[in-house]
């Protein structure tokens, strides 16, 4: 944790909220899994942002201009009995000796001393309709300062959103922001070439599924940025599957979509490559046709070029190649106009990574594509899923599934692919396999 690093958030944040508001932000809370047993918690994204501060239970409030301090947090006393079941918390001195918080409350008394923090600020930024709590709290304490108004105290006339302004500064990533995002990415990379190494065809997808997760761990990371999709053969072609139970067989090809998260920052990355080390032709035309489209759409992230060129031109690319190779039929222009490759590919090329996996940020702005900027982080993933009940195409593509995922940050020159150290070329991937 870099504790100027949060501070300089902190100032920024507070110099787009202005002097006479106020920004209200509550962490996440534990959640329970059953009896007894908490999943394991996870920070709110938003709230680590402008925190660090990784406890449940908690609440940060930012008054720019305040002359007793403009962060206040929010956060549970220190109770050494507590400690001693569930280990060390903060506590009050913790808050502000620890996590640079100019003031701290217990979050008992919350009730007691937000509403006189509301008093006279004119807009309150919050994330909206994210925490039916919150938002409840927040009414009834308006309301309340309302009733008061007689003795002077005016209620804030304005609600927020904090959102916009907070992921707004979340989408460009710090140098910092980008080390975690590096760390993530490097030990998910020694994963996926793990898994290509310990690979076998008798083997079940959950089996290479631990081969990463003992990776990811063994390196310190013992979060997953998502659920891991281990899908061999026809189990490719379901976007998002994670039951990882089926047994690997010779002949078939095996899609893994895995990342593991440092400090709250997410790796995403997809390879797809042979059970038995080798591609068949089919594989590997199709293959070679994605990884094409892939190269194709990473050209386009650079500087000043609207976020959607890469998708595109990754359709024009797989459009093009399912025509050569006779999968589709037809004019390509055509085929794109009527969406006719979306049998195929039906997804979008990729999303922001940082924090969350799909990371927070507008794709438009005033309904044009965005255009890419220094610092941006996205994922390009194009894939082709070819249905085993697809009669149009001959039997011997069907029930193959494709994806090709890197991370990308956009850079003052073009762009440096993050995940570049994990094998993708065909040549790269049979010869780690053999
Ligand atoms: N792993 C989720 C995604 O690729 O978007
Ligand atoms: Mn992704
Ligand atoms: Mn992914």
């Amino acid at each position: 944790m870099s504790a100027v690093e949060f501070k300089i958030r902190r100032e920024n944040l507070m110099a787009e909220i202005g002097e006479g508001n106020i920004a209200i932000i509550a962490s996440a809370e534990i959640r329970p899994r059953n009896r007894d047993v908490d999943f394991p918690f996870r920070q709110d994204s938003d709230f680590y942002y402008l925190t660090g501060f990784n406890e449940s239970s908690a609440l940060a409030v930012f008054i720019p201009g305040r002359d007793k301090g403009e962060y206040i947090l929010f956060c549970r006393e220190y109770d050494a009995t507590k400690a001693l079941w569930e280990g060390a918390h903060a506590g009050l001195d913790g808050a502000t000796l620890d996590y640079g918080a100019d003031d701290s409350f217990p979050i008992d008394d919350l009730g007691d001393i937000l509403p006189g923090l509301l008093e006279n600020k004119e807009k309150v930024f919050y994330p909206m309709g994210r925490d039916a709590e919150l938002d409840q709290n927040l009414m009834e304490w308006i309301t309340r300062i309302r009733k008061q108004t007689r003795s002077g105290a005016q209620a804030p006339g304005e609600l927020v959103s904090l959102e916009h302004i907070l992921h707004e500064m979340r989408l460009i990533k710090s140098p910092y922001e980008i080390s975690l995002l590096k760390r993530a990415i490097d030990v998910s990379v020694k994963a996926h070439i793990r898994a290509m190494q310990c690979c076998q065809a008798g083997r079940y997808e959950y089996q290479i599924e631990g081969e990463m997760i003992h990776e990811f761990i063994d390196n310190g990371l013992r979060a997953v940025a998502y659920p891991s999709i281990v899908a061999g053969g026809i189990n490719a072609c379901t976007l998002h599957y994670t039951d990882n139970h089926s047994v690997l067989k010779n002949g078939d090809l095996l899609l893994i979509d895995a990342g593991a998260e440092c400090d709250h920052y997410a790796a995403d990355i997809t390879r797809t490559f042979p059970v038995n080390g080798v591609f068949s032709p089919e594989q590997k035309a199709l293959y070679q046709l994605v990884l094409e489209s892939q190269y194709a759409a990473i050209a386009e992230v650079k500087p000043n070029t609207p976020w959607n060129n890469s998708h595109d031109v990754s359709v024009k690319v797989l459009t093009q190649g399912l025509v050569d190779l006779g999968l589709l039929t037809g004019d390509v222009d055509e085929l794109i106009e009527t969406e006719a490759y979306k049998i195929f590919y039906m997804h979008r090329i990729g999303h922001w990574l940082g924090m969350d996996v799909h990371d927070v940020g507008d794709y438009k702005i005033n309904k044009e594509w965005r255009l890419l900027e220094v610092g941006m982080v996205l994922t390009i993933e194009p894939g082709l899923y070819i249905p085993e009940d697809c009669y149009s195409v001959e039997e011997r593509w069907r029930g193959i599934g494709i994806r090709i995922e890197d991370d990308v940050l956009v850079t003052a020159s073009g762009h440096e692919v993050l995940t570049a150290a994990a094998p993708k070329t065909v040549a790269d991937i049979e010869a780690i396999m053999r």
